[in-house]
């Protein structure tokens, strides 16, 4: 756990040291759970909506984008279903005078018995050898048995606790399991309590004609509330999707973990639109395609896993997270979210206006029912960034801080460095600088010992440095130098394209 709050420390101290991530109005002292993206920060988050933008919009020809405004018609909020439902529970703690979510120090507990019987499993698998059969352990094995046994039961109350309005139940599960608070180890505990999560605000000039706004929660009500418009100008057919990046804020009780959950956040969402009875299959075939995408960028395998749903949001028939293991462990990166024809038919009663397609096909008008992909871009920002951030310890018995980026993510592609800053090597590094920034963000860096620069850009995540040294100056070669794993090849500058465009295409990731 230590070694955890450790690693999670170091990745937001580099975020700041580095120009990724700082504090919002940091002058002042900050605001909780707001930050800004600073000069690396931006460009990392730049590159990978582009990547979750042509995967989902260019790639897709029956996907396109819109930009739907923050500010929405009140209306939209009470259809949806937020201003009675968009709530938390919340807990306080008498003791520390600490705020929680009910539910989540609930999911937290379960997740620890969850740890618990992969502990034993483990333990089994390096007993047992290549003869161990890990689902029949799971199933046999009193003890991981009543492990998940008990997970389940927990999660299963809840779920049913919660969709029941019961908060008093919340509370007598969290007795019961004797949970405490995290930072104190208090079991002195309020009543729980429901808590709207939107910031409200208002439209107009004077008080008395000043009209209640809301500022979005989600980008997916920009896109129902549009869903027609878009359908008939594009002469879109069934299924289709239409895809949105953009703000969203909400005023989130715990916010305690850096971009992990914000107030004011980015989220990248597709809603697609399908026939009524095909939602199964859709949301099977996205739950797919989006882990597809995700493992993509080869930030392995093992760090992600699928979390089907007990407790449904109001809008869902089914819904599942992909999670990745965080420094913290595994929590919700992305969520597949079978929505049904909730949100448009909402849209219709509140509206008044018919929001139907017209299968030709069938012969017939319906609303369609929609299978939702959503993902925070601020938290895929830290699963990248956190799993990229390693410490080396090298043969020669040194170390070295290197933020491993996926290549085609990275801020910088490449740095340019002359060896010394005399002899024409500063002027030949410029031209190639001049002639790559065209193509790629690269930087200039005369400063210090060349192996010092090296473990500059290491650090700020560049995957490639070009050193133009003397031999530069008769053959028209330079050093190329990569990031991962530290090896030199001469090459010829006029490769250099070329060789940078082979690592860090989008094409060569998303194939
Ligand atoms: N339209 C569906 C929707 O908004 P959600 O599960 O509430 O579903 C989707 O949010 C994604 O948005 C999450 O998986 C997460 O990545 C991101 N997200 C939600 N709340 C966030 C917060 N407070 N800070 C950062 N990201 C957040």
């Amino acid at each position: 756990m230590a070694k955890q709050e450790d690693k999670f420390k170091k990745v937001i101290s580099h975020a700041k040291e580095y120009g990724y991530v700082f504090p919002s109005s940091e002058i002042y002292d900050g605001l909780s759970a707001v930050y800004d993206y600073a000069q690396n920060g931006v460009e990392l988050k730049n590159n990978i909506r582009q990547y979750w933008w042509k995967a989902m919009v260019q790639m897709h020809e029956n996907i396109v984008g819109i930009d739907a405004a923050i500010l929405m018609h009140p209306t939209t909020w009470k259809a949806s279903g937020h201003v009675d439902a968009f709530n938390d529970p919340l807990i306080d703690n008498k003791g520390s005078k600490k705020r929680y979510r009910a539910d989540v120090l609930i999911e937290d507990h379960a997740e620890k018995l969850l740890q618990k019987a992969q502990k034993e499993i483990n333990k089994a698998a390096k007993r047992f050898g290549d003869s161990f059969d890990e689902e029949q352990f799971k199933t046999t094995n009193p003890r991981v048995v009543g492990y998940l046994q008990k997970k389940d039961e927990i999660l299963a109350r809840m779920a049913k606790s919660l969709e029941n309005e019961d908060l008093a139940d919340v509370k007598a599960l969290i007795e019961e399991l004797g949970i405490a608070d995290p930072l104190t180890g208090s079991k002195n505990w309020t009543e729980v309590k429901q808590f709207n999560l939107m910031f409200g605000t208002k439209l107009g000039a004077s008080a008395e004609s000043a009209m209640d706004l809301y500022l979005r929660p989600e980008t997916a009500q920009g896109i129902f509330v549009n869903f027609l418009n878009v359908q008939k100008t594009g002469r879109m057919k069934i299924p289709f999707g239409i895809a949105q990046t953009g703000k969203a804020f909400r005023n989130e009780i715990v916010a305690r973990q850096f971009i992990f959950r914000m107030r004011e956040f980015e989220q990248m969402e597709m809603q697609f639109f399908i026939k009524p009875g095909t939602q199964k299959e859709w949301y099977e075939q996205w739950k797919e395609n989006r882990l597809k995408w995700h493992l993509s960028l080869g930030m392995g395998e093992e760090n992600y896993r699928f979390h089907d749903h007990d407790k449904l949001a109001h809008y869902a028939d089914a819904a599942s997270d992909i999670e990745f293991n965080f420094p913290f462990g595994f929590k919700e990166l992305e969520g597949i979210h079978s929505r049904t024809d909730f949100d448009l038919t909402q849209h219709e009663e509140f509206s008044g206006k018919k929001l139907q397609y017209f299968d030709h096909e069938e012969n017939k008008s319906y609303v369609p029912y929609v299978v939702e992909t959503s993902i925070g871009l601020d938290r895929m920002f830290l699963a990248v960034f956190s799993n990229s951030l390693q410490d080396e310890e090298l043969e020669n018995g040194t170390s070295r801080t290197v933020l491993k980026l996926p290549a085609v993510l990275a801020p910088t592609k490449a740095a340019i460095l002359p060896l010394v800053k005399k002899d024409g090597l500063p002027e030949i590094a410029r031209t190639i600088m001049d002639d790559l920034k065209w193509n790629f963000n690269v930087i200039y860096d005369e400063k210090d010992a060349v192996g010092r620069r090296y473990r500059r850009q290491d650090a700020a995540g560049t995957p490639f440095c070009i050193t133009v040294d003397h031999q530069t100056i008769e053959d028209s070669t330079v050093t190329i130098r990569d990031r991962d794993t530290m090896d030199q090849k001469r090459v010829k500058m006029t490769d250099l394209r070329q060789i940078i465009d082979d690592k860090v295409a989008i094409k060569n990731w998303l194939k």
